[in-house]
């Protein structure tokens, strides 16, 4: 793992400023926060450096405005929200306060290029750097990566939590490990199949990524989401799988139904069994006793995406039997288990274990691309 510095190496701050790269990039409805997650996490690294005397001038990005000013993406929303919840007054813009949200990182065209007068401009303005937003370290843009370079860098809790917990997943786990994969479509998770095969003992496919799978193995799915450019790919998986002494694991049986709605009619049936006009929209109970058993196996569990339409119910069956599974095992110490990436979040907060797992990760592309093996440049500038 990257080697860098944490707030335990921090030197004396008080009265000196520290430029805290935080991700405030919070899911939204109607102007309203919808999951507090990032907010909270920050909190801990807000109140050591308030403990040490620092001022804190924090930088966020928060949607994709592209380089320009545009109001609808303003983080002019957040102080209020910030101040109640790390109970700390949040100013907007005034560096003279203790803390200082500045406006959205990406309303500079510097941002995205990485530039360096960019983050020299940030630079000037304190003495330190913490990073504390392993969920935008995938991206080497101005407030991650340039600036890393220009002041002493620091992880901060939240990055080092995260950063260690994802360590001992996968780079230095108790074996057997486990790795969960669902999701749509194989395509867009090739890299970090391919990854995976070398670092698991067993990897579990579910959701529409499992249906190619099967496919490429002669059998027909009806009208099941079916990647059908991506069979020789599959295959591919599956031999190098065997090389790798890693063993996949298919769904034996499927929910399926005619339509993609909430509460539609449906059956279990075996995979060599799909009805032409039916699609499959959850794994069956029969593959989900074969995951358990899987689960009793091994000592720790990686998770990404879910098992099945888990948005619509009757279809979250798998998902919330398999999730309330792993959080069970995880409270009697019996397994460690890292979950995270884009829906997968909801996914364990839908099935409430959100809280109840070693380590749930706030970040979807970033845990995706580390679940891809690849070096993530907030991080690797950390350590430069
Ligand atoms: C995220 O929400 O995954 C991060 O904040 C990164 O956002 P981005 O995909 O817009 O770079």
């Amino acid at each position: 793992m990257t080697n860098y510095k944490t707030l335990d190496d921090l030197p004396d701050i008080q009265g000196k400023s520290v430029l805290l790269r935080a991700d405030l990039n919070v899911p939204t409805k109607d102007g309203k926060v919808t999951d507090m997650t990032r907010i909270e996490r920050l909190k801990p690294t807000i109140d050591t450096l308030i403990s040490k005397g620092a001022n804190i001038i924090i930088l966020s990005h928060f949607g994709r405005p592209k380089g320009q000013e545009d109001m609808e993406y303003s983080l002019s929303f957040l102080p209020a929200l910030l101040s109640t919840t790390w109970k700390h007054h949040v100013s907007f813009k005034e560096t003279t306060a203790k803390i200082t949200l500045l406006e959205n990182t990406r309303f500079n065209a510097g941002e995205e290029k990485n530039d360096n007068a960019l983050a020299q401009s940030w630079a000037d303005q304190a003495d330190i750097y913490i990073n504390d937003a392993f969920s935008v370290s995938h991206r080497a843009h101005a407030s991650t990566e340039a600036i890393a370079h220009k002041l002493p860098a620091f992880a901060g809790h939240l990055m080092n939590q995260e950063l260690k917990a994802l360590n001992k997943a996968l780079e230095t786990p108790q074996r057997p490990v486990t790795a969960l994969v669902g999701g749509a479509k194989i395509s867009s998770k090739l890299d970090l199949l391919n990854n995976l095969i070398k670092k698991v003992d067993y990897l579990v496919l579910g959701g529409g990524m499992a249906n190619t799978f099967i496919c490429a193995q002669g059998y027909d799915v009806g009208k099941s989401l079916c990647e059908n450019d991506m069979l020789e790919t599959a295959r591919t998986i599956m031999e190098n799988a065997v090389k790798e002494n890693c063993t996949i694991v298919l769904p034996t049986d499927f929910a399926v139904a005619e339509k993609f709605e909430s509460n539609a009619p449906h059956e279990i049936v075996s995979i060599s069994a799909v009805p032409r006009g039916k699609m499959a929209l959850d794994i069956g109970p029969d593959s989900i006793e074969h995951i358990k058993s899987v689960i009793d196996k091994s000592k720790t569990i990686v998770w990404n995406g879910p098992m099945g339409a888990f948005e619509i119910e009757p279809f979250d069956i798998a998902t919330v039997k398999i999730a309330k599974y792993v959080a069970e095992k995880t409270k009697h110490s019996e397994i460690i288990s890292v979950a995270g990436g884009g829906d997968t979040v909801s996914a364990m907060a839908h099935a409430g274990v959100k809280n109840d797992l070693t380590y749930l990760s706030s970040a979807g592309g970033a845990f995706l691309e580390w679940l891809e093996g690849k070096e993530l440049p907030g991080v690797k500038a950390l350590s430069s």
